[in-house]
């Protein structure tokens, strides 16, 4: 029928509210895409966490997927699901681009930046063990063929989108290897990019930069090994108002995964009061990736003419709205 089939991993908690609103809105929009629900809680094979069959093998069939957030446990239990997603895809590019919302007000005005982050390693390897008792050791694991697939994603990835300056965020002050060995690879990839210009900046120095004037940010694409970007981007998230705001694609290259990064909000789950917007925003990245940038740039414009007036928003950013009359309100922009 002329429809892209996407697999739709709504989440816990909140996630089935606003993957309504994105299927309401897609589907008023004429979007031609087909949901695929998937189910994606955890089974216990063989003392490994593992997804059920047939979700791999939906997102597999499909190539892209959107997601909700998923509960993830803290410090003990199975291995994080959003984690086990990743990996299992080898989704290798985590792409959160930060840019103000106009019409929202935050003490930064403008903010317009992207982060791309390593998506498979670093510390989030998962190799952690007990020395003797007291004494543990989590390792951090940076590889050149990791560190230059997602330096020569983010290399094109500011060529493509026109922010010909790509800077590395590292730490090789102090890891002098592993970062180092990444920061390297930057250079040797920067080579390959003689459009587009290179340099790198310590991540201390990155945090204190951009919460002081995030604007030199703007004409740059930044990218970093794992957690640096996990906590960098919550940081620029704060800028243009929180996790409610920003979307984020996991890119690999046999699939790749379009989430909100917010958590499930279990306290407001049911009640319709959750922002659908990050899952929103994340979905048009999904249509850009797609190529349907028609349909990406009608969504957005609607969404962002709706927050602009700022009358049908809802709690989180200030207003009353519920989750549906906000969708509703998108819907009539449309
Ligand atoms: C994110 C989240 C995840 C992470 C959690 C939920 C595993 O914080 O996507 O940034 O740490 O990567
Ligand atoms: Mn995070």
């Amino acid at each position: 029928d002329g429809k892209y089939l996407v697999s739709l991993i709504e989440g816990d908690g909140i996630g089935p509210e606003i993957s309504q609103s994105v299927k309401d809105i897609f589907s008023a929009a004429g979007a031609p895409i087909k949901w695929e629900p998937v189910d994606v809680t955890p089974q216990l094979r063989d003392g490994k966490t593992v997804i059920p069959q047939e979700s791999i093998d939906s997102i597999t069939r499909n190539y892209v997927a959107l997601k909700g957030p998923l509960a993830t446990p803290i410090g003990k239990g199975h291995v994080s699901l959003n984690l086990t997603l990743r990996r299992t895809f080898n989704l290798f590019a985590n792409v959160r681009p930060c840019k103000s919302i106009q019409g929202y007000k935050t003490p930064y005005d403008g903010v317009d930046t992207v982060l791309i982050r390593e998506n498979t390693e670093g510390e989030y390897s998962g190799i952690e063990h007990v020395v003797v008792d007291g004494v543990v050791q989590s390792i951090k694991l940076i590889t050149r063929q990791a560190s230059e697939r997602v330096l020569r994603f983010a290399f094109q990835y500011a060529e493509d989108i026109g922010k010909p300056k790509v800077r590395a965020v590292h730490k090789a002050t102090i890891m002098k290897m592993s970062d180092g060995l990444f920061l390297r690879t930057a250079r040797e990839v920067a080579k390959d990019f003689p459009n587009v210009e290179f340099d790198s900046e310590v991540l201390d120095n990155s945090c204190l930069k951009m919460v002081t004037d995030p604007t030199p940010y703007n004409d740059k694409v930044l990218v970093m090994p794992n957690l640096y970007g996990d906590i960098l981007s919550d940081m620029c998230a704060g800028l243009i108002g929180g996790l409610g705001l920003t979307p984020s694609g996991n890119i690999g290259d046999e699939c790749s995964i379009f989430e909100a990064v917010h958590g499930s909000a279990p306290d407001i789950a049911g009640k319709g009061l959750a922002n659908p917007t990050a899952l929103l925003l994340s979905s048009i990245m999904m249509l850009q990736h797609m190529g349907l940038y028609e349909h990406a740039n009608k969504i957005q414009s609607a969404i962002f003419a709706v927050l602009a007036e700022g009358k049908t928003i809802t709690g989180d950013l200030g207003g009353k709205a519920k989750t549906h009359e906000y969708a509703e309100a998108v819907i009539k922009k449309l």
